[in-house]
């Protein structure tokens, strides 16, 4: 297991500003990749550190049969936030366990084993949501998975139209592919689905863990897309990176769920943090300004001459196809003190905290024109 992002010189973080991180040795690092998308307030937001410190001063745990008020003001949050009617919510601990549950529920509810997912996908680790992850560098080594998954190629409206029958309990998707190298949904893919999955009383689920909380200029992607899915997934920066995850569930899928839980499901300290991180989300406007910035960002790189082959996504979630994407990283952390994340190896990928600021992304576009830019002159020569 690899312990460090660079290994060959490694950082070390000592704490968190902002939209920067701060190493021991007192350097600023702009953290564009918000940490794998967690911390969408920037670190250590001081609304979030205090409902934290306070709830972690009166209760740190307590069995979830017990009601307790931070739990019990997610739910209402979450439910109320929810797209249309999917306001039904399960709390677990990451990503991977949100989407476990919900391919559970699906399968309980509509009563089908069969699901679909698409290629490129990434929804978790757990024996089930691999099986509906699709690297092979992920899958291989854990082999055989379940069986019943189908992979279909991701915006092909005929090809899911010809995997999904009444047999199939759920299709997955991500509105936007993250891991996969930020491939946004094509118009009317996800729109298609929803027709297909209502045919054939499938259970649509969103896997929002990357595109959520305001990350694409919405509350949730599929709302910028217009349509709303049965189970929408949701994880990552939900708790400014305390370790949370939610199923949020249409009633039909609520009501057939089946026996599941979690002993740390719904712990009072990181709904604390969730509960204050959605309402600097919503209180400060943070999708509007992940719109507005992220657009800022990819116009700048696409009416520069740099060498880049292609500015993808949506809002503060932009893929940057370049010709070494881990030389780009180590060149921008260790010369410019810019972190940023990979997919793929030829893909940048930028997932900033949404608090990011016009003279941050200006920061940023000048590093990426440092580190970028020298291509051009290597291959002109
Ligand atoms: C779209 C998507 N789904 C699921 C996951 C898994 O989340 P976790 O790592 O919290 O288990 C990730 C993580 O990168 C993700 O990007």
């Amino acid at each position: 297991m690899a312990g460090f992002v660079f290994s060959d010189k490694p950082i070390t973080i000592d704490h968190g500003e902002g939209v920067y991180l701060v190493s021991d040795r007192g350097k600023k690092y702009l953290d564009l990749g918000a940490s794998y998308a967690c911390t969408p307030t920037g670190h250590c937001h001081p609304q979030v550190v205090e409902a934290v410190t306070e709830q972690a001063e009166k209760l740190l745990y307590v069995q979830g049969s017990y009601p307790v008020a931070a739990r019990n003001e997610l739910h209402e949050k979450l439910g109320a936030l929810g797209p249309g009617d999917v306001s039904n919510v399960w709390l677990c601990n990451s990503g991977t366990e949100a989407n476990e549950a919900a391919l559970k529920f699906a399968r309980s509810a509509t009563g089908g084993t069969k699901i679909v997912a698409t290629k490129r996908a990434f929804h978790g680790r757990t024996m089930g949501t691999l099986s509906a992850t699709w690297k092979p560098k992920y899958r291989k080594p854990f082999e055989p998975l379940l069986e019943d998954v189908e992979f279909v190629t991701y915006g092909d409206s005929e090809e899911l139209a010809e995997a999904i029958d009444d047999e199939t309990a759920a299709f997955i998707a991500e509105p936007i592919q993250g891991e996969g190298g930020i491939h946004p949904a094509p118009e009317g893919y996800l729109e298609t689905a929803r027709e297909i999955t209502e045919e054939t009383g499938t259970a649509l689920i969103f896997d929002e863990i990357q595109t959520g909380v305001g990350r694409t200029g919405d509350l949730w992607a599929c709302e910028g897309y217009g349509v709303t899915p049965d189970i929408l997934t949701s994880a990552k920066g939900i708790a400014s990176g305390l370790p949370l995850g939610a199923t949020l569930c249409a009633d039909w899928i609520a009501e057939e769920a089946g026996p599941h839980g979690s002993t740390f499901s719904g712990n009072p300290v990181v709904c604390a943090a969730a509960n204050a991180t959605l309402e600097v989300i919503v209180d400060e406007d943070l999708p509007g300004q992940a719109a507005e910035i992220g657009s800022y960002i990819r116009e700048e790189l696409e009416a520069s001459d740099l060498p880049i082959r292609g500015v993808r996504g949506k809002g503060l979630m932009i893929g940057i196809g370049v010709k070494r994407a881990n030389r780009a990283l180590r060149d921008l952390a260790l010369e410019h003190q810019v972190l940023a994340l990979p997919a793929g190896r030829t893909v940048l990928r930028l997932l900033p905290p949404l608090t990011l600021e016009r003279e941050h992304a200006d920061e940023a576009l000048e590093a990426l024109h440092a580190v970028l830019a020298p291509e051009v002159e290597a291959e002109a020569e």
